[in-house]
């Protein structure tokens, strides 16, 4: 039996795909990478934006002459869209055969058992708790791995609809977290990245409950100090809890990547205060001061979104203020998406998408204008890269990633991959480098 899975949203849901592999391969099915060849197939969902629902519901859409055509084909749906919508998905598409939520990834084997004794579809999820097996999963790359440290969400950010999809935060206890990284690096692994909605909030949940003096600061440079590791990096952080503690412990950690994903949001109090992100502007400021103070290579990149209700033009201006002082080496920006069932659903929206599409294309065009002058800047220097796999295929050209998660383009062969080289950057698009090797 074949299954193959497809995943939408962010790198949580591309880690918990890992994990539905993984179980599915050790009960004795085989991934495929065509649709066309499966047996199972399986959506990993998002719910973050309602472009994400759509798509989805497009993809699932084209389930269906599939299913006609063979109707021993198993279909799941599974993640943040399944949390949340619950049956009303085999209510739209009753050719689902099984919906599994966030909470109950390791049943997964279990349910397609039971389906396939059963007739009717199943709809199976849990409202809360974490998995015990959490550190089971399909390794694809042998050089880099994802290690959740913290799972849920407790910020309840007006807009969003995570701490509804991921439940409370829950951290890995520090042990687990640590024994699992020896044992990535005993395995070949050189770079980590640490996923938690909000990593900077580790700890608190242990310490409160089970009295374990941790914090995200500590356990970083507790796991700084594995012997092997050569990169580290973590997302994402939240600016009300980023203490200066983790710049310093970044600092003086060589392993630790100089590059920090500080979501914005907005640049003005009025509307940070209705998104409920805890932190003012001015706030938001003075971290950015102290990571260029004492790490003056470290990349800052962030995300901000446009055309939450209320938004005037003076708001906006103030995020563009902001965008234009910090210069960003990146920024993912997004146009407001309304989720039934947050706070914000409920508040008036005078603009129109059209008005919203204007800001988005504004703050674009100021964006890239920055981060193609930040990558100008680079020219000439010499970086060390981890050499991911090609850019572009059957042409030998490399994609490598700098510590600032810089991505470059540069000449090399197979042999390269998986390993850190010196490359000299060339030229510069925006969205990424052009390099040579070093010899
Ligand atoms: N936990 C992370 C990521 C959350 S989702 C964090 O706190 O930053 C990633 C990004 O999607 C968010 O940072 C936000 O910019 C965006 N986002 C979340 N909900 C959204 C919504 N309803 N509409 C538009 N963008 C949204
Ligand atoms: Fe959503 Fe806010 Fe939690 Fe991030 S911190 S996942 S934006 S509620
Ligand atoms: Fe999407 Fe769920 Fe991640 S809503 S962004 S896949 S936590």
């Amino acid at each position: 039996m074949n299954f193959f899975i497809k995943t939408f949203g962010c790198q949580m849901n591309e880690y918990d795909s890992e994990r539905i592999s993984y179980l599915l391969e050790s009960n004795g099915y085989k991934e495929s990478a065509d649709i066309y060849k499966a047996n199972i197939i399986i959506f990993n969902t998002c719910a973050v934006r309602e472009k994400a629902k759509n798509r989805l519901y497009g993809n699932i859409g084209n389930l269906k002459k599939l299913k006609s055509k063979n109707p021993d084909l198993l279909i799941c749906v599974g993640g943040c869209t399944a949390q949340n919508l619950k049956e009303k998905l085999l209510k739209d598409f009753p050719y689902i055969d099984i919906v599994f939520g966030t909470h109950n990834i390791s049943e997964l084997p279990e349910l397609i058992k039971r389906k396939k004794s059963l007739n009717n579809n199943i709809c199976s999820i849990k409202e809360k708790g974490s998995d015990r097996f959490i550190y089971k999963f399909k390794r694809y790359s042998n050089f880099k791995a994802y290690v959740p440290i913290i799972i849920g969400c407790n910020n309840y950010c007006s807009y969003c609809i995570v701490p509804y999809v991921r439940g409370k935060e829950i951290s890995v206890h520090p042990d687990k977290i640590i024994k699992h990284v020896k044992k990535l690096v005993l395995d070949g692994v050189l770079e980590i990245t640490l996923l938690g909605q909000n990593v900077n909030s580790y700890g608190r949940d242990l310490t409160s409950n089970c009295k374990i003096n941790i914090n995200f600061s500590k356990l970083l440079k507790n796991i700084s100090g594995i012997r092997g590791l050569r990169r580290i990096r973590f997302i994402t952080s939240h600016p009300k809890d980023f203490s200066d503690d983790i710049i310093f412990t970044i600092k003086k950690n060589e392993n630790i990547a100089k590059h920090i994903h500080l979501p914005l949001q907005s640049g003005s109090d009025r509307i940070l205060k209705r998104m409920n992100r805890r932190y003012t502007a001015e706030q938001y400021l003075k971290i950015v001061k102290l990571i260029r103070k004492e790490i003056p290579k470290c990349s800052i990149t962030t995300d901000i979104i446009v055309g939450f209700p209320g938004e005037d033009e003076e708001d906006f201006r103030q995020t563009l203020n902001l965008v234009k002082e910090v210069r960003f080496d990146r920024a993912f920006t997004f146009i407001y998406s309304n989720r039934e069932g947050t706070e914000a659903s409920n508040f008036y929206d005078d603009k129109t998408l059209k008005e919203k599409k204007i800001r988005f294309l504004k703050l674009l065009e100021i964006q890239n204008k920055i981060s193609l002058e930040e990558n100008k800047k680079l020219i000439g220097k010499k970086f060390e890269v981890l050499v991911e796999g090609f850019g572009i295929k059957g042409k030998n050209i490399l994609k490598g990633r700098l510590e600032n998660n810089s991505i470059a383009n540069f000449k090399g062969s197979k042999k390269d991959i998986g390993k850190f080289k010196y490359i000299k950057i060339i030229d510069t698009k925006t969205f990424y480098l052009k390099g040579k090797l070093c010899k």
